[in-house]
């Protein structure tokens, strides 16, 4: 599924912009690795998300494009981080900067490009630079929370389903949230819509983070540009992961607990493995079945927004290629 026109107008404005954006040049080293994520490519779906949040109360939406920028910028931060803490070797089908560099590097580079984020911050327009901030600081903290969780949850094997709801929340969906409460606050949103756009941000986030985990063992690598199979590997506790542990029994439960417990194994047949007993217990469908669930209660928040109805048919086409994706 395509994204339709005006969306992808918007998403050429943003690359754009993204394109010209300068993070410094000296050391090479330093500013090198950022050139490189950020001319990766991705979805781009967090700056199209404050756009849209924008568009909902104002028209002006090319001057929304640096406080889009900004969101794009953190999120490539987070994943420049993300992938030494989970020693991924793969990152939209090219290496990931650890690997290209060094952990060294992809440490300092990541840095630098939270700073430039807060630089980007402190071009809006004076009236909203407080208030946008905070929001972003409340958002960012939550993040690094959430992504301490995750690591710690690769050692537990009694997380539950709630836990890690709650861990995906602040890893992944207040960002989604923030990117469209951002965009309302500075189209004119009131306080009531910008909670409202923050909560159908955040289940579409939850929504969202599902649908990776599932792509994480479903997916194919050449599209989602990620070792399939990392989740697995890491003994990361996702919601595919948790409900087979609930659900295994006998010698299907052993098994699961072998490859849980092995220290020396060779991944492949790990994945393999742990991926027979998913498609044996049917997790896949179970998956699908919470994704959506998230996505439609998004959708309820959408409903109550104070704004025209073909302003919020951008937002549901956008919401209805999100659910398609396959990468
Ligand atoms: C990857 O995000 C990290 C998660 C929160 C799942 P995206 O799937 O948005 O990654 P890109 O930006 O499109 O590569
Ligand atoms: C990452 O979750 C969320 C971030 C804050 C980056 P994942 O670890 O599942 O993201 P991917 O799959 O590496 O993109
Ligand atoms: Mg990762
Ligand atoms: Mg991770
Ligand atoms: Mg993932």
């Amino acid at each position: 599924m395509e994204l339709n026109d005006t969306l992808k107008g918007w998403l050429g404005e943003v690359n754009k912009y993204l394109d010209e954006l300068k993070y410094g040049y000296y050391p090479e080293e330093l500013y090198e690795p950022i050139r490189y994520i950020m001319n990766l490519g991705g979805k781009r779906l967090r700056p199209l998300l404050t756009l849209l949040g924008y568009q909902l109360y104002n028209e002006d939406t090319p001057s929304v494009i640096p406080a889009a920028a900004a969101v794009e910028v953190f999120h490539n931060f987070t994943l420049m981080h993300d992938d030494i803490m989970d020693e991924a070797p793969l990152r939209r089908g090219q290496a990931t900067v650890h690997e290209k560099w060094n952990p060294n590097v992809a440490i300092l580079s990541g840095d630098v490009m939270l700073i430039r984020v807060y630089d980007l911050l402190l071009n809006l327009p004076d009236v909203y630079v407080k208030k946008a901030m905070a929001a972003f600081n409340h958002t960012a903290a939550e993040v690094c929370e959430g992504q301490q969780i995750d690591m710690n949850f690769e050692t537990r094997d009694d997380v539950t389903v709630e836990e890690y709801l709650d861990m995906i929340r602040r890893k992944t969906a207040v960002l989604l949230g923030f990117a469209l409460q951002l965009g309302g606050l500075l189209g004119g949103a009131d306080r009531f819509d910008q909670k409202l756009l923050y909560r159908f941000g955040v289940n579409m986030g939850i929504g969202f983070q599902l649908k990776d985990d599932l792509l994480d063992v479903y997916g194919d690598q050449a599209k989602f540009g990620k070792q399939v199979g990392g989740d697995i590997i890491a003994n990361k506790k996702t919601f595919l992961l948790i409900e087979a542990m609930k659900r295994a029994q006998g010698a299907q439960a052993e098994e699961l607990n072998h490859w849980l417990n092995a220290t020396d194994f060779d991944p492949a047949e790990k994945v393999a493995a742990v991926t027979a007993i998913y498609n044996d217990l049917d997790i896949k469908a179970l998956t699908e079945a919470k994704i959506a669930d998230y996505f439609s209660d998004s959708a309820d928040a959408l409903e109550v927004l104070k704004c025209p109805d073909d302003r919020k048919a951008l937002v549901k086409a956008f919401t209805d290629w999100l659910v398609a994706r396959d990468k």
